[in-house]
């Protein structure tokens, strides 16, 4: 038992110390939310999308009149959640060119339509939790997830401005221990003369929400973005537990069938 235990130990440490040492933050696993609170989270993270996402990114598979689907009416998209002229049957686009994008921020803003199934709901959560401020970058922002991000972090002024700390440790092994000591987002970089960063975020400037106002705003739209991914998806999930009920009843109906065509023959 022991030995499994260590084992295991084991393992598990060599699992983290390899994702460390490729050089990937360790990220923050998103809050789920309850079936109950599921529309009105999902609702939110629409009008989050909408409001700070949709100028740069697309959702070029999602419709707008699908939001329907969340409970809210036709008239509530339109003055909520649209605000160009696009028709209410219309998917998610924007005016912004690929080749204006590219030119603008050096790399053009992905549709966001199936980013939740590409990168996981933990990744984009940790992600949009990331962002800190750096002079050396172009648009003067960074991420701890996705090192020189060419977005900028299109919601400082409610997360408030995050700074950077890095500190230096001889080996990887010191480094290590360091970074499953720390709270939170971290990420381990090897750096010249076999020597490691550990880089994890602290409080800067506050912004206009809480940290927890600001996590939970950021889960509604991981929600949000994790839905328009698969909006089938509790369809999906309810038909195919019918389909199985369906096949177990005919299953015992079938059998009973056959039980008494083949009574005569014993
Ligand atoms: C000012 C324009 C702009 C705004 C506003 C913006 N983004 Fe971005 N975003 C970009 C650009 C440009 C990239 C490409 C970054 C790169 O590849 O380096 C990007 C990349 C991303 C990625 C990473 C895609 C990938 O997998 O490579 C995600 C996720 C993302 N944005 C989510 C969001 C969310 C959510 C919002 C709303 C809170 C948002 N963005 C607002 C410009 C923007």
């Amino acid at each position: 038992m022991n030995l499994i235990v260590r084992f295991a130990g084991g393992f598990l440490l060599a699992a983290a110390g390899v994702a460390l040492a490729q050089g990937e933050a360790r990220l923050i696993p998103a809050p789920s939310v309850s079936g109950f609170e599921r529309d009105a989270s999902l609702q939110r993270g629409a009008r989050n999308f909408a409001n700070y996402c949709l100028n740069c990114h697309s959702a070029q598979y999602m419709r707008y009149n699908r939001l329907t689907d969340l409970g809210l009416t036709e008239a509530q998209i339109k003055d909520n959640l649209m605000f160009a002229t696009e028709k209410i049957g219309g998917t998610m686009t924007v005016a912004m060119t690929t080749a204006d994008a590219t030119a603008w921020f050096g790399a053009p803003p992905p549709d966001l339509s199936v980013e939740a199934r590409v990168r996981g709901k933990d990744w984009l959560y940790s992600y949009l939790l990331a962002f800190y401020r750096d002079d050396k970058t172009a648009t003067g922002w960074n991420n701890l997830v996705f090192p020189n991000v060419a977005m900028p972090h299109a919601l400082w002024s409610l997360s408030g401005q995050k700074k950077l700390v890095d500190i230096e440790y001889e080996d990887r092994d010191k480094a290590e221990a360091a970074a499953v000591a720390a709270k939170g987002l971290v990420l381990v970089e090897p750096a010249v003369g076999g020597k490691y960063f550990v880089k994890t975020l602290t409080e800067g400037t506050p912004g206009a929400l809480t940290n927890v106002e600001y996590e939970r705003f950021v889960s509604d739209l991981v929600n949000y973005l994790d839905y328009i991914s698969e909006p089938v998806k509790n369809d999906r999930i309810n038909i195919g537990i019918v389909v199985l009920i369906f096949l177990g009843v005919l299953f015992a109906l079938v059998y009973a069938l056959k039980r008494d065509y083949w009574k005569e023959l014993h």
